[in-house]
C-alpha cells in the first residue's frame, strides 16, 4: 500500500494571484517531469495514473486561467499524452454492480427471507431503505484525499474516464478531510433536479440547441460532453450511496457510511429509514411513492440494503448484483395511445417479434412510438388489432409494452392480427417449436435480418463496443457487401478510400470510425463470448464460461468435443452454475456448426482475445480444487458455503466423482459420503474445512 501522506486541500484556481499561480506552475511542472521520467524511462512509477492525471489537469487549469504562465516547454504541451477525441477507458478495481429488482410485496418478503436463509438465521435483519435515483451512476476515486478520477459505470468492469467533466459539478468535494482513508471510491448517481431540467430545456430552446426528453437523458448527455466547459454550465448534482475500493473500512453499517459521506461533504439520498421487517419496507416504499411530487428529483423506486457491513461481506454478490441489496421499483408509468400498425421484427436468433407502431405519446417523460407485443400468444391473448386504442407502459429502461387494448373504442371491421407463416425479411418458413412461445425464421444464414442483427449485437456496448457503427451504417455496409461477417469490420481500412467519397462520410468521420475499430482489436474473453451472440448466452453466462474455460481455444475445442462424443466435456459444461441442458445444447451446437467455426477462425485472425485471469488465490489451499458439500451444514447455509469456497478459488460440484478433491459433510450425510469413501476422496467436517480455508 502507498505511504499515508497528508495532502493539503488545493485552493480554487480562481482564487490564486499571479505569484501563487506561478509558484504552483513551477512546482507542478517539476513534479510532472519527474513522474514522466520515472514512468517512461525508469519504468518505475511512484504514483497512480489517476494521480498523475490530476497533476496534469491542475496545471492545465492554471495555464488556462493564467496564459502568460504557459511556457513553451510546459509538460502540458507534450503531444500524445491526451486522447484527441472520446473518453479513455477506466477499469474498475471493484466492479460496479447493478441491482436485482423487486416489484411486489412478495418479492420484498422473498428478498428478506433469502438474506436470512443465506445467513442461516431467523434473527431480525436491519435494512436501510433509501430512494433509487434516476440518473447515471459514477465512481469517484480519491487518492490521498484528493479527487483523482471519475468514471462512468460502463459494463460494470470498465467505464469511461469523465474526470474533467465531473470536476465541474459544484456539489462534489475535490478534497476530503484527514480522517478519510488513503484510497476511497465513492459511488453514486449524477442527476438533474426536475426544476433545473425544465429551466435547462427552456435555455436550450432559446439557444437553438437540442432539448432533452427527461432529466436522466439530460444528465447523461451533459456528462458525455467532450468539452467540459459545456458540462460546467449544466445543473448537475451528485448523491453518494455506496463504496468501491477502500484502503480501510469507514464504518460498520450502511447507515454509518451514509453519515461519514455526509460529514465529508457528499449529499446522500433522502429520505431514509431503518427497517426491521418486510412490512416496514413496504410502508416506506408506499410513503415515498406518495411523496414523489414533493421530491425535487426523479426516483424510480426504493433501494433496500442490509445495514450491517459485515453481513454485506458475507452475503457477497451473485452474477452482477449484490445479495445484500435490491431495488423495489415504483409501478410502471402508463399512457393511452393508438396503434398505427403492427409489424414483425426479426431478431438475431431468428425470433419473430410483433411490434406495435404507435401514435407517439409521452409516458413518464419519455416519448414512445413503439411497444413490444412479445409473441403470437400475447397478441392473441390481448386481442390487439391495428387501429386499436391501447394502454402502454414503460418501467425503467425496459422496452415499452402494450398492456391491453380498449375494445370499446375499436372501429368496426378492425381485423384480428394474423401471425405470418413466413419470415417477412427472407421469405423462409417461420415455425414454432412445441412448448415454445417464440416463432422462428428457419432461414438461418440466408436471412439478412438475422445477419444484420448479429452484427449489431457484435458491436454493441456490452460486446465489442465500437462507437460509430450504428444500426444505419451496419445496414448500409451489409447491403454494400462491405461487412457481411464480424471479421470484415476489422478489414474496413481497406475500404477507406471508397468510404470517404460516399454521401455522409468524410475524411474525419472515416478516420474516427477506423480508430474506434482499431481500439477494439483486443478484447476480454467474456465480452468476446457474449459478442458471438450464441442463443441464451447473455453477459452472466458468458462470464461463467470465461471463468471456467479461461481461453477461447479451450472453450471452442471443449464445446466441439461435448457435441460429438466426450461425456466428460458435457458434464463439465453442465456443472457450471445456471447452465442447464437447453443452454448447454445451444452452446455446443454453436461451436459445432461448420459455418460458425469458419466465422470464428476468421475473426481470430483479426482480434486478440485476452485469456481470463482468475483472481489471485495463491495463498489459498483450495484454489483449483473441486469440493462437494453434503448433509445439513450447521455453521452456514449451503449457498454461503458455496460462495465462500468459490471466493477461495475452489470449484463447487453437485456430485462426487473421481475428480472431487474434498467432500465436506454436515449432519445426516448419506449417499455422497458413501461414494466419497468408496472412491477414496478426502472427507472433511465443517470445522476441518474452515481450518483449511483460513
Ligand atoms: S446501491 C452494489 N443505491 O441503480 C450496489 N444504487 O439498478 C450499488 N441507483 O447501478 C448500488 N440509486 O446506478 C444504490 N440509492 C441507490 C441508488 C442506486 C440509484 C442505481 C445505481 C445502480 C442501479 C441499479
Amino acid at each position: 500500500m502507498m505511504a499515508r501522506k497528508k495532502t493539503p486541500a488545493l485552493p480554487l484556481v480562481s482564487t490564486l494571484n499571479m505569484l501563487e499561480a506561478a509558484a504552483e506552475v513551477a512546482d507542478l511542472s517539476q513534479q510532472i517531469k519527474k513522474h514522466d521520467l520515472l514512468y517512461h524511462q525508469k519504468d518505475n512509477p511512484e504514483i497512480s495514473d489517476a494521480a498523475y492525471d490530476a497533476l496534469r489537469r491542475r496545471l492545465e487549469e492554471i495555464e488556462t486561467a493564467f496564459p502568460d504562465l504557459a511556457t513553451e516547454d510546459s509538460p502540458t504541451r507534450k503531444v500524445g499524452a491526451k486522447p484527441a477525441a472520446g473518453f479513455t477507458k477506466v477499469k474498475h478495481t471493484v466492479p460496479m454492480l447493478s441491482l436485482g429488482n423487486a416489484f411486489s410485496e412478495e418479492d420484498v418478503t422473498d428478498f428478506y427471507e433469502r438474506v436470512q436463509r443465506f445467513l442461516s438465521t431467523q434473527d431480525i435483519i436491519d435494512i436501510i431503505a433509501e430512494p433509487k435515483i434516476d440518473g447515471l451512476s459514477c465512481s469517484l476515486r480519491f487518492e490521498n484525499r484528493q479527487l483523482v478520477q471519475a468514471a462512468t459505470r460502463g459494463d460494470g468492469a470498465e467505464g469511461e474516464d469523465v474526470t474533467q467533466n465531473v470536476m465541474t459539478i459544484a456539489g462534489i468535494p475535490h478534497t476530503l478531510p484527514s480522517d478519510a482513508p488513503n484510497i476511497l471510491e465513492v459511488r453514486g448517481e449524477i442527476y438533474i433536479d426536475r426544476h433545473d431540467f425544465a429551466a435547462l430545456n427552456v435555455q436550450q430552446e432559446k439557444d437553438g440547441g437540442k432539448t432533452f426528453a427527461n432529466p436522466r437523458n439530460a444528465a447523461a448527455g451533459s456528462i458525455r460532453q467532450l468539452d467540459s466547459t459545456i458540462t460546467a454550465k449544466r445543473p448537475l448534482k451528485f448523491f453518494g450511496y455506496a463504496l468501491g475500493e477502500v484502503s480501510e473500512d469507514i464504518a460498520d453499517t450502511q447507515d454509518g457510511v451514509r453519515k461519514k459521506l455526509g460529514k465529508w461533504g457528499f449529499a446522500v439520498p433522502i429520505p431514509t429509514a431503518l427497517c426491521k421487517s418486510p412490512q416496514d419496507m413496504m410502508q416506506f416504499h408506499e410513503t415515498v411513492y406518495g411523496d414523489r411530487p414533493d421530491i425535487p428529483y426523479d426516483l424510480d423506486g426504493i433501494v433496500y440494503k442490509v445495514n450491517d457491513i459485515a453481513l454485506q461481506k458475507r452475503l457477497g454478490f451473485v452474477s452482477r448484483a449484490p445479495r445484500w441489496a435490491v431495488a423495489h421499483k415504483f409501478p410502471a408509468e402508463q399512457a393511452e395511445t393508438v396503434i398505427n400498425d403492427i409489424i414483425i421484427q426479426v431478431g438475431r436468433t431468428g425470433t419473430l417479434t410483433p411490434v406495435a407502431e404507435l401514435e407517439p405519446v409521452n409516458v413518464g417523460g419519455v416519448m414512445v412510438s413503439r411497444a413490444t407485443l412479445h409473441n403470437e400468444d400475447e397478441v392473441n391473448r390481448k386481442d390487439v388489432r391495428k387501429g386499436d386504442h391501447v394502454i402502454i407502459q414503460r418501467a425503467g429502461d425496459v422496452i415499452p409494452q402494450v398492456v391491453k387494448s380498449l375494445p370499446d373504442k375499436r372501429k368496426k371491421g378492425a381485423k384480428a392480427f394474423i401471425f405470418p407463416e413466413t419470415c417477412p425479411e427472407c421469405g423462409s418458413a417461420a415455425v414454432r417449436e412445441e412448448d415454445e412461445a417464440a416463432t422462428r425464421c428457419t432461414g438461418g444464414l440466408i436471412c439478412p435480418a438475422q445477419a444484420v442483427e448479429r452484427l449489431k449485437h457484435f458491436v454493441s456496448r456490452l460486446a465489442f463496443d465500437i462507437e460509430g457503427l450504428g444500426d444505419k451504417i451496419i445496414r448500409q455496409f451489409f447491403a454494400d457487401k462491405i461487412v457481411t461477417a464480424p471479421a470484415d469490420i476489422f478489414r474496413l481500412a481497406a475500404h477507406a478510400e471508397t468510404l470517404k467519397t460516399q454521401e455522409g462520410w468524410g475524411e474525419l468521420s472515416v478516420k474516427n470510425l477506423l480508430d474506434a475499430i482499431e481500439a477494439r482489436r483486443t478484447i476480454a474473453l467474456d465480452r468476446f463470448i457474449y459478442a458471438l451472440g450464441i442463443r441464451q448466452v447473455g453477459q452472466a453466462t458468458a462470464k461463467r464460461l470465461a471463468q471456467n474455460y479461461l481461453n477461447i481455444d479451450t472453450l471452442a475445442t471443449q464445446m466441439r468435443d461435448a457435441k460429438t462424443h466426450d461425456d466428460e466435456a458435457v458434464q463439465e459444461l453442465l456443472a457450471i452454475e445456471d447452465i442447464g441442458p437447453a443452454v448447454a445444447n445451444d452452446i455446443t451446437a454453436f461451436f459445432a456448426a461448420p459455418h460458425n467455426q469458419n466465422v470464428l477462425a476468421d475473426l481470430l485472425k483479426e482480434v486478440t482475445v485476452e485469456p481470463y485471469i482468475p483472481p489471485d488465490t495463491s495463498g489459498s489451499k483450495v484454489a483449483g480444487k473441486t469440493v462437494v458439500f453434503t448433509g445439513k451444514l450447521v455453521t452456514m447455509s449451503r449457498d454461503e458455503a458455496k460462495a465462500q469456497a468459490e471466493s477461495h478459488g475452489a470449484k463447487v460440484a453437485g456430485s462426487v466423482s473421481k475428480k472431487t478433491d474434498y467432500v465436506v459433510v454436515g449432519e445426516d450425510a448419506g449417499s455422497k459420503l458413501k461414494k466419497a469413501n468408496d472412491l477414496g476422496v478426502t472427507v472433511l467436517t465443517e470445522e476441518e474445512w474452515h481450518d483449511l480455508i483460513i
